[in-house]
């Protein structure tokens, strides 16, 4: 089977990492149906570039409607990508009724939306997020639809905005946990959507996990690679070993008024500790995707992280 002859869903085809896959498999030549909520009915913003593409189709439903809504939308279909965002609603239980529509429709492969550090590479509770998909991938177990799990490390669009407490502009400080030897894993987001789109049409691919990344690199050549790009120092500030990490983490816990206060040091806890980095990377499965380098990526649309700009400044002071 080639791109030319299958037939790809994507949910969350609206989102900032769905539009992307959408656009990537449309250029490889195969047939799409972006999932999208009535709100969006018309594509919105981010599939304004691909609307009107003889190859793309807009089908309109919500996860939460139902496996009989979302029946019509499955039918035909070789291969389901999700790419949603949302809490266990979407997550686990609006994934569910799409892998059930899927199963009752005969598809034989799905994507879930993870796109994450290797989440399975640690036990449950260790973050929320990877908690939600790890619970909706045990439904795979007893479905006929195979489930290949993408695996990317870190968005560098995340990890070197403000939530992640990494680099404070305003400050100039570039902040570490443990020793800053540990390679972490970078994938930009349209790299990630160039390889899901890649792997989407890579039949061999059913019922294994796939696991690409952009770059390797320790939080210490990150820093040199921020200095470099930026042509001025920043402070390294060293803010504890990794068992500092867990107790910062435990102590927002208690004190929280949203998870979003502590979900990012989740996130680092098992980046840092090398318990979610990728394993069997497949990058040369995929030739045809060339992977954007943290510096590249620093010098484009990654320059806005070392901006001294009012949008840095502010939320770096809310968080
Ligand atoms: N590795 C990393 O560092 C990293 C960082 C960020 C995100 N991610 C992962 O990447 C994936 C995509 O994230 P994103 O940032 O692209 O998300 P996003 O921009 O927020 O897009 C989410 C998409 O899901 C759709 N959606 C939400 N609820 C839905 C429902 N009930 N039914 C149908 N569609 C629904 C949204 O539709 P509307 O447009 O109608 O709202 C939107 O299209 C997620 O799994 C996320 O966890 C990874």
């Amino acid at each position: 089977m080639t791109a030319r002859d299958t037939t790809v869903l994507v949910a969350g085809a609206t989102g900032d990492l769905g539009s992307q896959i959408v656009q990537n498999l449309l250029e490889r030549g195969s047939t799409v149906r972006a999932l999208v909520r009535p709100s969006s009915a018309d594509g919105g913003e981010r599939l304004r570039g691909v609307a009107g593409h003889p190859n793309l189709s807009l089908r309109v439903g919500d996860l939460t409607d139902g496996a009989a809504s979302l029946a019509p939308h499955v039918d035909g279909v070789d291969v389901v990508v999700s790419a949603v965002q949302g809490g266990p609603d979407v997550i686990v239980d609006g994934q569910r009724e799409l892998l059930t529509a899927a199963a009752a429709a005969g598809v034989r492969r799905m994507i879930p939306s993870d796109f994450s550090i290797n989440l399975y590479g640690y036990e449950y509770g260790v973050n929320l997020y990877s908690d939600v998909r790890r619970k909706f991938s045990e439904e795979f177990r007893d479905s006929p639809v195979l489930r290949t799990s993408v695996t990317v490390g870190a968005f560098p669009e995340y990890f070197l905005a403000p939530l992640h407490e990494v680099l404070d502009v305003a400050a100039g400080t570039f902040s570490i946990w443990g020793d800053g030897t540990q390679p972490i894993d970078i994938t930009t987001i349209p790299d990630t959507a160039a390889y899901t789109a890649a792997i989407a049409l890579d039949p061999s691919t059913a019922g294994r996990d796939v696991h690409v990344v952009g770059q390797q690199l320790s939080l210490l050549e990150l820093h040199e690679e921020v200095e470099a790009a930026s042509g001025r120092p920043w402070r390294l500030v060293r803010r504890g070993s990794l068992e500092d990490l867990q107790a910062e983490i435990i102590r927002r816990q208690f004190v929280a008024t949203s998870p979003f206060e502590y979900l990012a040091l989740q996130y680092q806890t098992v980046m840092y500790n090398g318990r979610a980095s990728v394993v069997d990377v497949r990058n040369a499965d995929y030739p045809s995707v060339v992977p954007t380098s943290v510096a590249t990526y620093l010098a484009g649309p990654g320059a806005t992280h070392l901006a001294r700009s009012p949008e840095n400044t502010a939320s770096q002071q809310s968080t």
